[in-house]
C-alpha cells in the first residue's frame, strides 16, 4: 500500500450549513462521537464566528474528542475570523485552523471587489496570522474549480510558502468533471515548485452528481486528503459522501492504491445516525448505505449468489455494517441473547436504555409475527437520548374519519407527578394529534416536513416517522418507530418540541445561542 488518504470530515460544517439540516450542540455531540469511532481523520467541527453556537459545538468538541483525531475551525481571510477559530480551538491536543478566501475571476470581481495582488496578499497575512497559533494550517482557494491556472497555482504556491501545510482545492459551485479536476490536480503538482511541501486535498460539491467521481479523479492525479460529509449532506445537491469515497477506495485498491483509517463497519449506523438527526431520509438506492444497497431482486442474481457471492456482489453487507432483514430472536430468547444481538449489530447501551429497549422488543414480538434487525436498530436508535427528554407521551387515542377527525393525549413531565391530559381536533388524526401536544406542552411549531417510510416489509412492520418542526426560529427534528403510524408520528413530534425546550433552557442559561 502506497498512501493513506486523510478523511477531512465537514457534516459538521459544510453539512450543517445546508438549509433545513442545522443541529443542537448535544446533537453535534453525538455526531462528533460516531466520526470519531468511525476513524475520520479530521472534524471540521463547525465556523467559530458564524454564531456562539457554532463556537461553542467547536469548543466542545475540542474537549471532547480533540485528544483522539484533529478538529479544525473554518475562518475567512479575515483577523477576527481567525482569533475566534483559535479560541474555539484552544482545548483541542490536535487542531487546525481552516482559512479561506475565493480567488476565481467571478468571486474577485463581483464578491470581493479584489485584484489578484490584494488576494493573494491577503492570503498570506492570514495565513501567517494562523500559523502563529497552530502549526496545522489548511488555506482554500474557494470556487478555485473555476479560477485561472497559473493564478491558482500563485496563490497555492504563496500560501505553502506563508506555512499552509494542507491546500484544499475546492469545487465550490460543483461545475468540475472527473478528467477537467483530475488536470487542475496535476497541472499543481507540475507547476506549484513547493507542491510538496502541503497535502493537496480536494472539497467538491455534487450539483452535477460528480462529486465523488471528482474526489476520486484528484486521488488519481496525488490529491491525499478528500473532504466529505456522512450521507453526501451539505449545500444545495451536497458534498462529496464519504461513504462512497472510502467504499470505491477500499473496494478498489487495485486501482487506487490507497488505505483509509476508517473502521468501515461503523458507515451503515453513522449513516442513520446523521439522518435522524439532521432530519434528511437516505435514499433507497442511496450507493453503500441505502435501504436497499444489498438487496438483489433479480432471480438470475439471487441465483448467482447462492453459487458464489462474489458473482453480483462486490462488497460484503457486513463490511459497511449494513443491518437488513435478518430475522432475529423471538419474543422467548431472553435478555442474555437480546444483549449479545445488540452488540453484534455495533451498539453499546447503558442498562437504563437497555431494559427500556428491551420492554420494546417484547411488547413488538407480541405485536409482529418477525423481528428483524432492522427492527431491533430502530427500536434502539427510538430510546437513545431518552433520558434528557422533558415530556413523554403515556396513552393517546385518535379517531380518523370524514366527520371530525380527533386525537386525545396524556403527556407526563419528567421529575412531576401530575399527567396532563388534553384533545384537538384536526384535518386528520396526524394534525389532531400534534396539535393535542401543543396544548399540552405549551408549545407552538410550524411543521417543516414530514416523512414516513416502513422499517421492514409486512402490513405489520414498524413506520419509521421524521418530522422537522421550526420552534422559536429554530429547525428541530425528532424520530420514532411504531407498528401504529400516528403513535410514530406523536412520538416524532413530541421529540422535536423535546429538543426545543431542552435547547431555550440553555439560551435561558446563557451558554448557547
Ligand atoms: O465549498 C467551498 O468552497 C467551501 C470552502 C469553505 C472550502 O466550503
Ligand atoms: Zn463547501
Amino acid at each position: 500500500m502506497s498512501d493513506t488518504i486523510t478523511i477531512f470530515d465537514t457534516t459538521l460544517r459544510d453539512g450543517e450549513q445546508s438549509p433545513g439540516c442545522s443541529m443542537t450542540k448535544p446533537e453535534k455531540l453525538d455526531v462528533a462521537k460516531a466520526l470519531v469511532e468511525l476513524g475520520v481523520d479530521v472534524i471540521e467541527a463547525g465556523f467559530p464566528i458564524a454564531s456562539p453556537g457554532d463556537f461553542e459545538a467547536v469548543q466542545a468538541i475540542s474537549r471532547e474528542f480533540g485528544d483522539r483525531t484533529t478538529i479544525c475551525g473554518l475562518a475567512r481571510c479575515r483577523k477576527e475570523d481567525i482569533d475566534r477559530a483559535r479560541d474555539a480551538l484552544v482545548d483541542a491536543e490536535n487542531k487546525r485552523i481552516h482559512v479561506f478566501l475565493a480567488t476565481s475571476s467571478i468571486h474577485r470581481e463581483f464578491k470581493l471587489k479584489m485584484d489578484k495582488d490584494e488576494i493573494v496578499n491577503t492570503a498570506i497575512e492570514m495565513v501567517k496570522r494562523a500559523v502563529d497559533y497552530c502549526s496545522n494550517i489548511e488555506f482554500s482557494p474557494e470556487d478555485a474549480a473555476r479560477t485561472e491556472l497559473d493564478f491558482l497555482c500563485e496563490v497555492i504556491e504563496k500560501t505553502i510558502d506563508a506555512g499552509a501545510t494542507t491546500v484544499n482545492i475546492p469545487d465550490t459551485v460543483g461545475y468540475a468533471t472527473p478528467s477537467h479536476f483530475r488536470h487542475v490536480i496535476s497541472y499543481l503538482k507540475e507547476n506549484v515548485p513547493n507542491i510538496d511541501k502541503a497535502v493537496i486535498s480536494t472539497h467538491c460539491h455534487n450539483d452535477l452528481g460528480l462529486a465523488v467521481a471528482n474526489s476520486l479523479a484528484a486521488i488519481e492525479a496525488g490529491a491525499r486528503q478528500v473532504e466529505c460529509t456522512i450521507n453526501g449532506l451539505g449545500e444545495r445537491a451536497g458534498n462529496a459522501a464519504l461513504e462512497e469515497i472510502v467504499m470505491a477506495l477500499k473496494t478498489r485498491t487495485d486501482h487506487y492504491g490507497c488505505d483509509v483509517n476508517i473502521n468501515t463497519s461503523k458507515l451503515f449506523p453513522t449513516s442513520r445516525l446523521v439522518s435522524g438527526i439532521a432530519g434528511m431520509i437516505v435514499q433507497r438506492n442511496k450507493a453503500i448505505v441505502g435501504q436497499n444497497a444489498f438487496a438483489h431482486e433479480a432471480g438470475i442474481h439471487q441465483h448467482g449468489i447462492l453459487q458464489e457471492r462474489t458473482t453480483y456482489e462486490i462488497m460484503r453487507p457486513n463490511d459497511v455494517g449494513y443491518v437488513g432483514t435478518n430475522l432475529v430472536l423471538g419474543k422467548h430468547s431472553g435478555r442474555h441473547a437480546f444483549r449479545d444481538r445488540v452488540t453484534s449489530l455495533g451498539y453499546e447501551l447503558d442498562d437504563e436504555t437497555f431494559q427500556r429497549v428491551f420492554d420494546d422488543f417484547i411488547a413488538l414480538a407480541d405485536k409482529k409475527k418477525e423481528v428483524y434487525d432492522a427492527d431491533i436498530v430502530a427500536l434502539i436508535e427510538n430510546r437513545m437520548g431518552d433520558a434528557l427528554e422533558k415530556w413523554e407521551l403515556i396513552r393517546f387515542q385518535a379517531i380518523a374519519g370524514t366527520t371530525m377527525p380527533t386525537a386525545t393525549v396524556k403527556l407526563k413531565a419528567k421529575d412531576e407527578e401530575e399527567v396532563i391530559c388534553d384533545a384537538a381536533t384536526g384535518d386528520g388524526p396526524v394534525d389532531a394529534i400534534f396539535r393535542a401536544i401543543e396544548r399540552v406542552t405549551g408549545i407552538t411549531a410550524r411543521l417543516e416536513d414530514y416523512q414516513v417510510r416502513s422499517v421492514s416489509s409486512g402490513k405489520d412492520a414498524q413506520g419509521e416517522v421524521l418530522v422537522s418542526v421550526t420552534a422559536n426560529g429554530q429547525i428541530y427534528h425528532g424520530k420514532s418507530v411504531s407498528t401504529d403510524i400516528v403513535e410514530a408520528s406523536a412520538q416524532a413530534y413530541l421529540k422535536a418540541l423535546n429538543k426545543a425546550i431542552a435547547n431555550s433552557k440553555t439560551n435561558d442559561n446563557g451558554q448557547e445561542s
